[in-house]
């Protein structure tokens, strides 16, 4: 199944460009010309508009697609509640706000039969989803592909693989996404995932607050970061499974199941801009210090979720991707610092430049607002010697979900085994190098 899911996977096209107007048809003359609503919609389909902003939003910020499908989204029978597994949503407020560092080992392997959904596990967050602001951590590690079909009324996903390839059927057709890459499905989008290997692991953002848009250049100028471009949308696919099909809805924390009695991703043709994408976070355009210093990280940048206040993010995804350092009398790796942003840190391949070791891909370190925190020890001493000739680092890729405000844990995230329990010993060892003039 598996092969045949990622023969399927390497065949798709895409339609290019971020936040674009997009439209795609899988059959012919399934798009409407020059309206949205037609008295009749073409090839008997129903026309549907799906709306991932208010109506009146400014037109740079307004999200919406328009969708037309063999039946309406309407027909469905009652939904009804379902467990949430390890799923826990904003506020969150079953634990008390931590102001440690804290870090973590990857995932325990699932039970067998463990599908995405289920093996989303939640390790915390801020805001409420019922006030669509802030967002949440999620971890999942999965070894069966889905079989229902899953929305998130609550927020947006971002997802970040970490290791396995995902096929993820949505309403609006396939995505392909590898280790390396992010998709992101949007509000209320339908979709399944499918996997491409034996087991797959992963993490993900769900963004309670506005949607993530590339963030403005200033003075860097009309190009660099994340080009518009390589943001991909998929073309139109569409299911006419009829039978029994289980959809769960997650809406305002909890999760709700309803059999219909067809497929729901059922898309014939599409046009929008409240579509699903995939970008490949090798194709991001890394610009740093050609002189001394280097920039804050928001110069990694690639997604923001921008909030009332200007610069003021709910949260940013940033890269931390394979670049050249060259900075003259320069302390290379990331400084010591504190912040008033939280920072949570996950790896997806390789080591990270600012630990030497502990912080694993699979796991992550959480450095919740105006925690200390910084390189460990040895890199320190290594940087601090360190003959400051051009340098690549090409061997890790690590990102950041960097949100306004603190995180707070679910209580499986605060007693898991899987919690390092001494991660503060990593700074226990600088010394004390101050010689006063005499
Ligand atoms: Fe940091």
């Amino acid at each position: 199944m598996s092969a045949d899911a990622r023969k399927t996977a390497e065949g798709l096209s895409y339609l290019s460009g971020f936040g674009n107007e997009h439209s795609s048809e899988a059959v012919p003359g399934a798009l409407p010309e020059g309206r949205n609503s037609p008295q009749r919609a073409p090839l008997g389909l129903y026309a549907e508009q799906l709306s991932g902003s208010a109506f009146t939003e400014p037109r740079a910020h307004n999200r919406r697609s328009w969708l037309y499908r063999i039946r309406p989204s309407a027909q469905h029978p009652a939904f009804t509640r379902t467990g949430n597994g390890a799923i826990r949503t904003a506020p969150f407020t079953e634990t008390v706000p931590d102001p440690n560092r804290l870090r973590w080992n990857p995932l325990p392997d699932p039970a067998p039969g463990t599908d995405f959904l289920a093996g989303l596990w939640t390790l915390g967050g801020n805001g409420d989803a019922t006030q669509r602001a802030g967002m949440a951590v999620h971890l999942y590690h999965a070894n069966a592909s889905m079989e229902r079909v899953f929305s998130d009324a609550d927020g947006e996903l971002l997802i970040v693989p970490e290791r396995g390839g995902l096929l993820l059927r949505t309403e609006f057709g396939m995505l392909h996404v590898e280790p390396g890459h992010i998709a992101l499905i949007p509000r209320g989008v339908r979709f399944r995932v499918e996997l491409l290997d034996d087991s797959a692991r992963g993490y993900v953002c769900e963004n309670y607050g506005a949607p993530f848009q590339l963030p403005d250049l200033g003075p860097i100028g009309a190009n660099g970061l994340a080009n518009a471009r390589d943001f991909k949308a998929p073309v139109a696919a569409y299911e006419e499974t009829e039978g029994p099909v289980e959809v769960v809805n997650k809406f305002c924390g909890n999760l709700w199941t309803a059999t219909y009695g067809h497929s729901p991703l059922d898309v014939v043709a599409w046009h929008g801009n409240h579509v699903p994408y995939v970008y490949d976070l090798r194709r991001f355009n890394v610009i740093g210090t050609i002189s001394y210093d280097h920039p804050d990280p928001s110069i990694f940048t690639v997604l923001t979720s921008p909030s009332d206040t200007p610069g003021l993010a709910g949260v940013d995804f940033v890269v931390f991707a394979p670049r050249w350092l060259v900075g003259e009398d320069t302390f290379r790796p990331p400084y010591f610092h504190r912040n008033v942003m939280s920072e949570y840190m996950g790896l997806v391949e390789g080591a990270y430049d600012a630990k030497a070791e502990g912080f694993v891909p699979g796991g992550g370190s959480l450095h919740n607002m105006m925690s200390a925190h910084g390189p460990d020890r040895e890199t320190f001493d290594r940087a601090s010697a360190a003959e400051l000739k051009p340098q690549k680092i090409d061997d890790g890729l690590a990102f950041m979900f960097e949100t306004r405000w603190p995180v707070t844990l679910t209580p499986q995230a605060a007693g898991a085994e899987h919690l390092q329990r001494r991660y503060d010993d990593v700074w226990d060892g600088l010394e004390r190098h101050f010689r006063p003039l005499r």
